[in-house]
């Protein structure tokens, strides 16, 4: 009984002071995901942000352009397609870019050509009734948003349009535009770009470091340029509404930005701010999921290993070249090795081998896990590329365009495997390439020394998406954590007014000390000088 009393005293006593210390329930917290681009990569990574929220039991509504492949039975989608003259002009543009050889500016020529597609249908989108529907419905209400982001910061207003925190979700590790977007230093000299391979924690020599700053700059270009198409779009969504705050002060609202990077393991070795958020291989299960029962079989009875073989979601089978398809079947179906090879066009296919298994569509993540998989023959994107580091699998990279080639190079310098170009591949160097990766066990070695840093860390990264975006909901957004230079402008961010002050300075100095000296160096030297010339001037009189 008198048990019963003190608990009867200090239940309500305890949660009354808990009630000071333990954070608000930000359990069932309504997320709007927003992913207006083409590109399935980032969609995934994307869905695997939302599936993790919605698995924490956050009700999640999505907005995307094609029907996600990562999902969750309780996410609400929106799915508004782009139509079919649209996806054939970036499925023409895509082809283009395959069949030239893979650089920085034909990579920028295509995006802001034939490609240029991709940005613009981007605000349609959000002009669908669809979508509109979101916040004009009352009975609608968002807690959080997050959208994706892909040449569209003009995004960045989702946040006052919804009135709710804004979270910026980006398939790579930070980069001008997220470093913008959540004030986080640029540092040219140290952080290499995408387009210059460095083992983590070496230096840059000196010409890395000039072309560093060479394409530092490009960028620096590029995003002026893309700051001009932003505010448009922007005006052109939203500039009449009074409701909405200004883009220059949107770009200001960002409250997380989830990078798909893992610094530690893969470089490079930087300062983040702490609104950055490393979520590097989110996409890859913990667990792998069962596979489907012909590529199981497929699989087990692999003899001599299996070779996965996938130039990812974005390039199909008719973007490349026939003579190029016939090469790479000529030296895959001559292998020991069992292959699974992605190809779209199941009734054309590039020809019949028994060793060869023909997949649409394939769980490439839980194949990679699979213990009879010895090599992974890939476009080398961001996602498939983690996903093999995960899996401690060596890769041999056939690069196509964007982000590829800097990731294949950063691979083959990291030692878990080669490269060979696609478009001038021919069967020899093809096959050679593949025998050496799967005889030379170094290859092997390396990347399974990386996969044990790559999954070595204090929150995996479904739990800290969870984690980071519960404590942006707890604290509305989180301002506290923005970092001050998202507020500072050019001049203040790099000190040059203070470094005119002192330069200014010094000058008065500099002016002060040369009158002074100058008038004492007349007084005593000056004098002097004088004398002695009237001297002088006298002894020649006197002779
Ligand atoms: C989920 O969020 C949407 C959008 O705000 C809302 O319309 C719906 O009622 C919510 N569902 C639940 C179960 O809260
Ligand atoms: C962004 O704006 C929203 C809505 O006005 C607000 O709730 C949120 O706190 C803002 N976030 C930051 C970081 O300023």
């Amino acid at each position: 009984m008198a048990h019963q009393g003190r608990y009867f005293l200090t239940g309500p006593l305890a949660c009354l002071l808990l009630g000071f210390f333990v954070q608000p329930d930000v359990e069932g917290a309504n997320i709007l995901g927003v992913f207006t681009s083409h590109n399935p990569s980032h969609l995934i990574v994307h869905m695997s942000i939302m599936k993790a929220l919605a698995e924490e039991g956050h009700n999640v509504t999505v907005v995307s352009t094609s029907q996600p492949k990562v999902t969750h039975k309780s996410i609400k989608h929106i799915v508004i397609p782009r139509s079919a003259a649209e996806e054939k002009v970036i499925s023409d543009g895509l082809t283009t870019l395959a069949k030239k050889k893979p650089s920085m500016v034909t990579t920028i020529q295509n995006f802001f050509g034939s490609l240029s597609i991709l940005i613009h249908k981007q605000v349609d989108v959000l002009e669908d009734k669809r979508f509109t529907d979101l916040y004009k419905n009352k009975d609608n209400k968002f807690d959080a948003v997050v959208f994706g982001l892909f040449f569209n910061f003009y995004q960045a207003g989702l946040g006052s349009r919804f009135k709710c925190p804004l979270i910026v979700s980006w398939a790579g590790p930070p980069m001008v535009r997220i470093n913008d977007a959540v004030g986080n230093p640029e540092l040219i000299a140290t952080v290499p770009g995408m387009n210059v391979a460095v083992l983590p924690g070496q230096a840059m020599n000196f010409k890395q470091r000039l072309a560093n700053f060479g394409s530092s700059m490009v960028f620096r270009l590029l995003s002026f340029y893309l700051e001009m198409l932003n505010a448009q779009f922007y005006d052109r969504l939203w500039g009449k509404d009074p409701a909405m705050i200004s883009y220059e002060e949107a770009k200001k609202n960002v409250s997380l930005a989830f990078c798909n990077s893992h610094a530690i393991s893969e470089g490079p070795i930087r300062p983040n701010v702490p609104a950055v958020i490393e979520i590097g291989g989110i996409q890859i299960k913990n667990k792998p999921d069962p596979l489907p029962q012909d590529i199981k079989e497929f699989l087990d009875n692999a003899k001599h290993g299996a070779i996965l073989f996938s130039l990812g979601s974005n390039l199909k089978g008719d973007h490349i070249q026939p003579e190029l398809i016939g090469k790479i079947f000529e030296a895959l179906s001559s292998l020991k090795q069992n292959v699974i090879w992605k190809w779209d066009d199941l009734k054309n296919l590039p020809g019949k081998s028994s060793n060869i298994l023909y997949k649409k569509w394939l769980p490439q993540d839980d194949i990679l896990a699979h213990p009879s998989i010895k090599l992974f023959i890939t476009h080398a994107g961001k996602g498939g590329v983690a996903e093999s580091q995960y899996h401690g699998k060596p890769m041999l990279a056939l690069p196509v365009f964007a982000d590829q080639p800097g990731n294949a190079d950063k691979l083959v310098q990291a030692g878990y495997g080669l490269r060979v170009d696609l478009l001038t591949l021919e069967v020899d160097e093809f096959k050679g390439a593949i025998n050496e990766l799967l005889n030379n066990p170094s290859y092997t070695r390396k990347v399974q020394q990386f996969s044990k840093l790559y999954r070595d860390r204090p929150m995996s990264a479904r739990d800290s998406v969870i984690y980071w975006v519960n404590y942006v909901l707890r604290h509305h957004g989180a301002s506290h954590m923005q970092s001050p230079l998202v507020h500072m402008n050019f001049i203040a961010s790099h000190n040059l007014d203070v470094y005119l002050l002192l330069s200014a300075i010094l000058i008065v100095i500099a002016v002060i000390s040369t009158v002074v000296l100058e008038f004492f160096w007349r007084k005593c030297c000056g004098g002097k000088g004088k004398s002695q010339k009237t001297a002088q001037n006298s002894k020649i009189k006197k002779h």
